[in-house]
């Protein structure tokens, strides 16, 4: 088992790493009441391993549909009213079984009912185990707006068993090495250089290097949330690509492309940003391209997007400042900052050639 700790004062976590499910908290089985939130996809694969490990206590599951769609206030609401149907006291703890929708919404839920609860994060996606299950980050969508209600909760424990992997659908699984690719360009060029290099492994799912990689990126996370959990700087770091990612998943339908594949094709836009300013080689970028097409991921937009159909989005994005545009831009290779100087001139100019 490898362990990342998440410094938070009385509010720190482990984030346990192993192939199997087994290093739950001894504290977390003696639960008195525990309910396990998920969906049918992921509860027909895992429910009866994780229901074995609350066998002390009293044990109730809700399912909620796959997908983002359920990401709402009217799951949001269903949970609520089950618990107190259930008549769960504040003492329940909550387990979210699934991918970042699961995670996202049994934290939003833990954040408020009955002002809070504690919550446990057994992530199954590669996207959850590497960023979503970890830095207390829960959210619902809002018709206007993806993760527009939400609250910062912090987790109990996150349980990662990297053998569920190999059940994920390979383009789930390619979505969530954007995400770690976006690591390496964040803060750690030597990281990206072992992405390069063990790409066959990772993509054979050898236990050696996935339990490595999703460590690197969990202790990278778990620091950067350390020093910031409330984002009032650093952690926007962590939105690397996302601005146009969030741009191109708004314009073409939530859905209609996944959220990495968004990303990753926005990790491509900051660099050329990056490029144009002289901050990055083209043969930089060339790597990021690279390595980005070795993971079957996108990395041009939606063929007919430009870049005054990304623009409304950009500037409804949750980083604009004072009516600024604020990016997180490559400063070198692997190391990247927030920038509030990009104008729409200089977007024109970058993007002329169009983007697709
Ligand atoms: P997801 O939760 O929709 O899961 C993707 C698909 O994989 C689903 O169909 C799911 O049922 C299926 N699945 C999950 N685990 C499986 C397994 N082991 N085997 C087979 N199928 C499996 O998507 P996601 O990519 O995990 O998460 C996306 C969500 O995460 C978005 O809502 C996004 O906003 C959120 N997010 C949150 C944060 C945060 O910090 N809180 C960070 C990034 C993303
Ligand atoms: N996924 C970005 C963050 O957790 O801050």
């Amino acid at each position: 088992m490898q362990k990342v700790d998440v410094q938070l004062g009385q509010r720190s976590y482990p984030i346990c790493i192993d192939t199997d499910f087994n290093d739950l908290n001894a504290e977390l089985v003696q639960s008195k009441q525990v309910v396990i939130v998920s969906n049918p996809v992921v509860a027909g694969l895992y429910l009866t391993q994780i229901k074995k490990l609350f066998s002390k206590s009293r044990l109730e599951i809700i399912l909620i549909p796959d997908g983002e769609a359920y990401k709402t206030l009217e799951s949001f609401e269903l949970i609520q009213s089950f618990l107190l149907q259930h008549q769960f006291s504040r003492e329940v703890l909550l387990v979210a079984l699934g991918g970042g929708v699961i995670g996202d919404l049994t934290g939003f839920v833990a954040a408020t009912y009955q002002r809070g609860v504690r919550f446990l994060q057994i992530p199954t996606t590669l996207l959850a185990q590497v960023d979503s299950s970890v830095g207390g980050k829960t959210a619902i969508n809002h018709v206007l707006g993806k993760n527009m209600i939400g609250a910062f909760k912090q987790p109990v424990q996150v349980l990662i068993n990297t053998q569920v992997l190999s059940t994920l659908p390979e383009r789930e699984f390619a979505a969530g090495m954007a995400e770690v690719i976006k690591y390496g360009l964040i803060a750690d060029q030597d990281f990206f250089t072992w992405l390069e290099q063990n790409q066959h492994k990772i993509k054979q799912k050898d236990d050696a290097s996935l339990a490595y990689m999703i460590k690197h990126c969990c202790q990278m996370k778990a620091d950067i949330v350390s020093r910031d959990e409330t984002e009032q700087g650093e952690r926007a770091l962590l939105n690397l690509g996302h601005t146009f990612g969030h741009a191109i998943e708004a314009y073409l339908g939530y859905g209609s492309w996944l959220h990495g594949e968004a990303v990753a094709t926005g990790l491509v836009m900051a660099a050329k940003l990056s490029l144009s300013r002289g901050w990055l080689q083209q043969q930089e970028v060339d790597r990021i391209i690279k390595l980005l097409i070795a993971f079957n991921l996108p990395t041009l937009a939606p063929k007919g997007m430009t870049i005054s159909d990304f623009l409304p989005y950009i500037k409804l994005d949750k980083k604009v400042l004072n009516d600024r545009m604020r990016f997180v831009l490559p400063s070198r290779f692997g190391v990247s900052k927030l920038v509030d100087d990009v104008t729409e001139q200089e977007l024109f100019q970058v993007f002329t050639d169009g983007l697709g």
